[in-house]
C-alpha cells in the first residue's frame, strides 16, 4: 500500500459546534470481524465496517492468504472464510502499513499456520517493537526473524501442529493477548493467557460468539483466557459498533468549544474502553448517554456531550488501559482546564504509531501550553477554557508524526486557539477515521 503524500491543514477557530455525528466503525473489531470470518469455515456478513486504512490492509493480508473478501454494494461485507488451518502461504510479503494490530495479530495467525509471511510497515510502524509478540509466538514454535530491536520487516515461519503455552502478559496489550488466542486457534491442547491487567476484551467476546471454545476467569493473578485449540469457527453476522476511540475527539471538541451542543451516535462503551469518558467526567464535562442498547454483543450508546468548564485532575493511572489511545485527546483536553493535569503511569504511550508523550509535548508547547514531559505521562497547564495561544509564527507547524490521533487531536486544539494552527500532514487520519474533517465541516456549519 502506497502511502499518500503529505497532507498539511491549518485550523482555526470554528463554532459553537452543534449537530449530530456517526463515529465510523470500530477499529479493533473491525480488524477482528475480518480475522475470524476469514478462519470460519463459510461465509459471513459484516456491516459498519471500519473502511480505514489499517482495517484494509488486514483484509489485503487476508485475502492474500486465501480468504475471499468484498465488499458489497449495500456497505456490508462479505467474508469466505478458509477454515481454522486454511491459511496458505501468501505469494508476496504482507503490506501492513501504519497498523500495528493488523501486524501483530496477523502474526499470530501466520504462526501456527503451516505458511511463512513476511511483514512490512511505513516508517512509523517498522519503529514500533515487535518483542513482545515474538516472544510468545516463538516459545509456541514459530521461527520468526526480525529486523535488528525486533522490528520491521520481519518473518514468520509458522509451527504446526504449534505447542500450547501459558503466557503472562508482561506489558498490558490486547494486541499481544489476541495475537496468542489467535496462535492457540490453530494448535492442539489449550493455549492460555493470564492478563494481570484487564485489556480490552473483544476478541474473548468475538471467539466465543464464533463458537470457539474460550473461557475468562477472574482470579487474583488477573484475567486468565484459555483458549482449545483445532478450534472449528462458524461464520457471523456482524454489526461493528461505532469506534470510542474515534468518538473521544468529538467529546473533546464538545467540551472545550463555547456554546457546543453534540450528539455523537452509536458510541461503542464497552468498559475496557471508556476510560476517556470518566476521565473527561472527573474533569467536569458534561456528557450524558442517550439511548443505551447493545449492538454486536457490545454496549452501546448516544452520547450528548455540551461545552463546560473543565477542571484539572490528577488522572488515574489505573484507567490507563481503558483510554490508551485516548491520551493525546485527553492532553488536548487538559489544555483547556482550570488548573495543572497530571497523567502519568501510561509508559506504553511511547511505543505506539508515535511516541505520544513526546510528540503531543512538543506540539502542545508550540501553541504555547505549558507542559512538563515524565517517562511515563505528561502534566499540562490548562488556560481555564480560554483559547490556547496558538503558535508563535504563523509558519509554525504542528509535527503529527504519522500518527493519526495525534493529528485529530491536534485540530480539536486548533479549534479553540487564539492563532491558527497548521498540522504538518493529516494524511495519517485516513488510517482509522477517513470522514473525520467531513464531519467537523458539518457541525461546525462549514458545510
Ligand atoms: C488494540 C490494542 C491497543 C490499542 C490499539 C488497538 C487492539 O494496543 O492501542 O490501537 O485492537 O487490540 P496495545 O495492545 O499495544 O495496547
Amino acid at each position: 500500500m502506497a502511502h499518500p503524500l503529505p497532507q498539511a491543514l491549518t485550523v482555526g477557530p470554528r463554532g459553537p459546534l452543534s449537530g449530530t455525528i456517526q463515529v465510523p466503525g470500530d477499529k479493533s473489531i473491525s480488524h477482528r470481524s475480518l480475522m475470524f470470518a476469514a478462519l470460519a469455515v463459510g461465509e459471513s456478513r459484516i456491516t459498519g465496517l471500519l473502511e480505514g486504512e489499517d482495517v484494509l490492509a488486514t483484509a489485503a493480508a487476508l485475502r492474500a492468504m486465501g480468504a475471499d473478501i468484498e465488499r458489497l454494494d449495500d456497505g456490508s461485507w462479505r467474508v469466505h472464510g478458509v477454515g481454522v488451518g486454511g491459511l496458505r502461504q501468501p505469494a508476496t510479503a504482507l503490506e501492513m502499513g501504519n497498523s500495528g494490530t493488523s501486524t501483530r495479530l496477523l502474526m499470530g495467525l501466520v504462526a501456527s499456520h503451516p505458511i511463512t509471511a513476511t511483514f512490512t510497515g511505513d516508517a512509523s510502524l517498522s519503529g514500533r517493537p515487535m518483542g513482545r509478540v515474538i516472544e510468545p509466538l516463538s516459545q509456541m514454535g514459530a521461527q520468526i526473524t526480525a529486523s535488528p530491536g525486533g522490528r520491521l520487516p520481519l518473518m514468520v515461519r509458522g509451527m504446526c501442529p504449534a505447542v500450547p503455552i501459558r503466557y503472562t502478559l508482561p506489558v498490558a496489550s490486547a494486541q499481544v493477548k489476541s495475537a496468542v488466542l489467535l496462535a492457540g486457534l490453530n494448535t492442539p491442547g489449550t493455549t492460555t493467557v493470564v492478563e494481570p491487567v484487564a485489556t480490552r476484551d473483544h476478541s474473548e467476546r468475538m471467539l466465543r460468539g464464533f463458537g470457539a471454545d474460550i473461557t475468562v476467569e477472574d482470579t487474583p493473578a488477573g484475567r486468565v483466557i484459555a483458549i482449545a485449540g483445532e478450534a472449528e469457527l462458524r461464520p457471523q453476522t456482524i454489526t461493528v459498533p461505532g469506534d470510542p476511540s474515534s468518538a473521544a475527539f468529538w467529546l473533546v471538541a464538545g467540551s472545550i468549544v463555547p456554546g457546543s451542543d453534540l450528539l455523537v451516535r452509536n458510541v461503542g462503551l464497552n468498559v475496557t474502553r471508556t476510560g476517556l469518558v470518566t476521565a473527561l467526567r472527573l474533569m467536569g464535562a458534561d456528557i450524558v448517554e442517550v439511548d443505551a442498547r447493545e449492538v454486536g454483543g457490545e454496549p452501546v450508546a448516544d452520547l450528548r456531550v455540551r461545552h463546560a468548564a473543565l477542571t484539572a485532575i490528577d488522572v488515574p493511572p489505573d484507567l490507563a488501559p481503558s483510554m490508551i489511545d485516548e491520551y493525546p485527546v485527553l492532553f488536548v483536553a487538559a489544555a483547556f482546564a482550570r488548573g495543572r493535569t497530571v497523567a502519568r503511569g501510561a509508559h506504553e504511550l511511547r511505543v505506539k504509531e508515535s511516541d505520544r508523550i513526546a510528540a503531543m509535548r512538543r506540539a502542545l508547547e508550540s501553541c504555547g501550553v505549558p507542559c512538563e514531559e515524565f517517562e511515563d505521562g505528561l502534566a499540562i497547564t490548562g488556560t481555564g477554557g480560554d483559547p490556547i495561544p496558538g503558535p508563535d509564527t504563523p509558519d509554525a507547524r504542528v509535527a503529527s508524526k504519522l500518527d493519526h490521533r495525534i493529528a485529530m487531536s491536534m485540530t480539536v486544539a486548533g479549534l479553540h486557539a487564539a492563532r491558527a494552527v497548521t498540522i504538518d500532514d493529516v494524511s495519517p487520519v485516513a488510517t482509522s477515521y477517513p470522514a473525520f474533517y467531513q464531519s467537523l465541516d458539518t457541525i461546525s456549519g462549514v458545510q
